[in-house]
């Protein structure tokens, strides 16, 4: 559901762009329904059309196309790790292998206590930092060996009283 306060955001970020080109906030108003939701439904997406007063397909076509927007529910902590080819040359794969064996699932899934979503992701343009991985969208994490994985799990799993 959209609120008002949902919308006096949408709202902010219509005002930075010409009356006519409402549409070019298109992506804000995604971040901000991903922000509060966790992920963009397509009744959001039919929100943000309407606001926007754009086709719900044309909002459709930028929740797809870019791989950071959540189409479905994801765990609290989404970890995306790059797999592009300078990243996989420098053990991007291996990262992926490790979170895989850790968090006992495959890409693409969600951990059973709703806590973690691993995935892979696009290059990141950090690459000489590999491995590389996102945290949630925001928290880039550079040199991601096996040891700073099992760091960084255990510290969230910690940090939930689940460790
Ligand atoms: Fe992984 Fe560029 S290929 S950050």
């Amino acid at each position: 559901m959209i609120t008002e306060a949902t919308k006096a955001r949408f709202a902010r970020e219509v005002a930075k762009y010409p009356a006519d080109q409402k549409r070019s906030a298109v992506m804000a108003c995604l971040s901000i329904v991903q922000q509060e939701q966790g992920w963009v439904s397509q009744e959001s997406e039919a929100v943000i059309a309407e606001y926007l007063g754009m086709s719900q397909v044309a909002v459709h076509e930028v929740t797809t196309f870019y791989d950071m927007y959540n189409q479905h529910p994801v765990g609290k902590y989404k970890l995306d790790v790059c797999t592009n080819l300078p990243c996989l040359l420098r053990n991007g794969y291996e990262a992926l292998a490790h979170l895989e064996q850790k968090l006992g699932i495959k890409m693409g899934e969600t951990t059973d206590d709703g806590l973690f979503t691993l995935q892979q992701c696009e290059c990141l343009g950090s690459c000489a930092d590999a491995p590389v991985m996102l945290v949630n969208d925001r928290n880039m994490c550079s040199f991601m060996e096996n040891e700073r994985l099992d760091e960084l799990i255990d510290g969230l799993r910690a940090a939930e009283g689940k460790a």
